[in-house]
């Protein structure tokens, strides 16, 4: 909230100060015409009125620089690289250089006093704090940078100057004209002729480089994500030669000739949906059920699962969220398969070797079919059951549907958008298994018990304690699993929605009680609950002190750019979007260490298939309970998460966003084994679509 706010006033410093600075600098620029000493030093006061403003604006943005760093350096290290110097040093040649002579010219305001503010060095330095300025504001909202990078550096400092050289030559141009006798006033039609030119210029100049940058973000039709890969950001090279072995995504498969111990078939379907409160929704879903059936399996059975498409015009897959299966067992589109036609069949076959409470979805333009109701819920068990005996498990995936009837839907537990009332007899061991399929942070309260996470992401929580007066947060794509004994009283689950500082209660929800019926005024505890302080500490293969053999930091924004030709709002990795959002090579036994901040203002829950990271630490402070290994790392607006993962899992794999509108708009790339190379295509002209 806080760091949102800093943000915030980040960027509107960066855009008046573009303003006022632009403004001075045009002002600055005009012809001396000297008319009478009052109204030179009227002039020379406005302009030394205008520096100082300019200057207070100057210090915001150190203010506001300084309170972003304030949540960890990462967030403004570009900031420091580029912004800051080419306005501090310009406006700081503005006080030395042109001051002194408007300073002058109001001591003294005659024609020669008048002319010295007119040369080069008493107006480039306006022009060039100018420039700085919207440089620091383009970067700060529409072209952003990551982390800085000499490359991208360079060319802005190159073109700065560049640009500076060539307002210096022009402006020594007009003071020589100037200081020769004043400027010859052309005729009217003249002036007219020419301001008509320089503002055909300048459109055409705009038009044409919009355009040109509109064009770059054009998706290819066909990519192979191998490509991709090996053109994005690269550190194979830190390794050495490479063994030269390929090795096709399609062969990484699961067991394909044993005997599958388990057998399920998911039929995707188009269909009306009704939902509990009467609303009507168009559905494509698994089995005509939403959630689709449940996939209850134990750890080490083999599993088969057919899918058959019966989507008219539309290609779908299946991926197994948070289970780390073989690569051409991961469900996605255009890298580890073709999508199925309509009509088509797929046999994926893996053998967990997990436990916990996971999902499956489409992930062909998941945006659209994730949202659509492609998805149901995946448990895998242990050997022995982790349930005391009597335990009611209860499967709580929330989902909101767009029935466009509603301006703000509720979201809904499986298909009842109401309270979902249930009977529950006291005494009952209860366990909730909390599934996010949305791309939304959801805040859950639970009043009327005291209870314990046992699992985070399917994850089993280390001697979980009780847990009161806490929010669960629960990042798109995110599962938690909570335990309880069912109390003599009500127990109420409720989503918390934040409007602004304001806590509100959302419609629906789930009610126990003994008969089904009562009710319970609902929680809204503002304190949220810390996975990473939460449950014991146990020994973990790898930790914070391990010597990692990456690093990979990716800062997020929201741009205002073009994406896909479009003008629209892009998530971008380290100032890129997809398919130059940088991937991470990594060959086969790498220890990893990846650091997220966010940056922008929205949540990005970011999901790497194929492996769990650790939570080495969170916002600086070390993970310090119960080791958290996640698959969905929910990366709140100005945190900082730093996880580590073994490369044990050779194959493409997507690392996203799971907010999928967000991996839509730029939000995705990949983790590359070398030697992996995919028969697959994605984009327009295959069969295949990524989001
Ligand atoms: Cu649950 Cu790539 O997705
Ligand atoms: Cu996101």
């Amino acid at each position: 909230m806080l760091f949102e706010s800093y943000l915030n006033y980040d960027i509107e410093a960066a855009l008046f100060l573009t303003l006022l600075w632009g403004t001075s600098a045009v002002l600055v620029a005009r012809r001396p015409h000297h008319r009478s000493d009052r109204r030179g030093r009227r002039r020379a006061t406005f302009m030394l009125v205008l520096v100082a403003l300019g200057w207070l604006l100057v210090a915001g943005r150190l203010v506001t620089t300084a309170l972003m760093g304030s949540f960890g350096y990462l967030f403004v290290a570009d900031r420091v690289a580029v912004a800051l110097p080419l306005v501090v040093l310009p406006a700081l040649a503005v006080l030395v250089l042109a001051v002194p002579r408007w300073r002058a010219h109001r001591r003294n305001p005659s024609a020669e006093t008048r002319l010295a503010t007119f040369a080069p060095q008493a107006v480039v330095p306006f022009q060039a704090t100018a420039l700085g300025a919207l440089t620091g504001f383009v970067t700060a909202i529409m072209v952003t940078m990551g982390p800085p990078q000499l490359v991208p550096i360079l060319t802005v400092y190159v073109s700065f100057l560049t640009v500076l050289v060539g307002l210096w030559l022009w402006q020594q141009y007009r003071y020589r004209v100037a200081a020769n006798g004043g400027p010859v006033r052309r005729s009217r039609p003249v002036r007219a002729l020419r301001a008509v030119a320089v503002v055909a210029v300048v459109g055409l100049v705009l038009v044409g480089g919009l355009s040109w940058a509109a064009n770059e973000t054009v998706l290819p039709g066909r990519m192979n994500m191998t490509d991709h890969a090996h053109g994005g950001v690269s550190a194979a090279g830190a390794h050495g030669h490479s063994t030269g072995r390929t090795v096709s995504v399609a062969d990484l498969t699961g067991p394909r000739s044993e005997t599958p111990d388990r057998r399920f078939t998911l039929v995707a379907e188009a269909t009306k949906l009704r939902l509990a409160s009467g609303r009507e929704v168009d559905a494509w879903l698994f089995n005509g059920q939403s959630p689709g059936p449940e996939l209850r399996v134990k750890r080490g059975e083999l599993i088969e699962v057919t899918v058959h498409n019966k989507v008219p015009d539309t290609n779908v897959s299946v991926h197994w969220h948070g289970v780390d299966v073989p690569n051409a067992e991961d469900g996605v589109a255009g890298v580890t398969q073709d999508a199925i036609k309509p009509g088509g069949t797929h046999v994926y076959r893996f053998r967990p070797d997990e436990v916990g409470t996971h999902w499956y979805h489409s992930h062909q333009q998941s945006s659209v079919q994730v949202k659509k109701g492609l998805f149901g819920p995946l448990i895998i068990e242990p050997e022995q059951s982790d349930l005391a005996p009597g335990t009611q498990d209860l499967i709580v995936s929330t989902h909101t549907w767009y029935s466009g009837e509603l301006p703000l839907e509720p979201p809904a537990i499986g298909t009842v958008d109401q309270l979902d009332r249930r009977r529950m007899a006291p005494g009952t061991p209860v366990r909730l298994r909390l599934i996010n399929t949305d791309g939304a942070t959801h805040r859950y309260s639970l009043t009327g018990t005291p209870f314990r996470v046992v699992a985070i992401d399917g994850n089993p929580v280390n001697q979980p304690t009780d847990v009161a007066g806490e929010q669960v947060v629960i990042g798109g794509g995110g599962r938690y699993d909570l335990e309880f004994t069912m109390p003599a009283q009500p127990v109420r689950l409720t989503e918390l929605r934040r409007f602004g500082s304001e806590l509100r209660v959302v419609d629906g929800g789930l009610l126990l009680s003994a008969d089904g019926t009562g009710d319970v005024q609902p929680d809204k505890p503002t304190e949220a609950f810390d996975p990473t302080t939460y449950g014991s500490p146990m020994p973990t293969p790898f930790g914070r002190d391990s010597t990692f053999t990456k690093t990979h930091s990716l800062v997020f924004d929201n741009e205002l750019w073009f994406y896909d030709g479009r003008f629209t709002v892009v998530w971008a990795s380290n100032g890129m979007a997809f398919p130059k959002a940088p991937s991470l090579t990594v060959r086969e036994g790498d220890l990893v260490k990846v650091r997220f901040a966010n940056r922008s203002h929205f949540d990005h829950p970011m999901h790497l298939h194929g492996h769990h990271v650790l939570v080495l630490s969170r916002n600086g402070k070390p993970a310090t309970g119960s080791p958290l290994w996640l698959d969905t790392v929910n990366v709140e607006v100005g945190e900082i998460w730093e996880v580590a993962f073994k490369a044990d899992n050779p194959g493409l794999w997507m690392d996203h966003c799971h907010n999928l509108d967000h991996a839509a708009a730029g939000m995705m790339s990949h983790v590359v084994y070398e030697g992996v190379t995919t028969p697959y295509e994605v984009g327009h002209d295959t069969p295949n679509e990524l989001e």
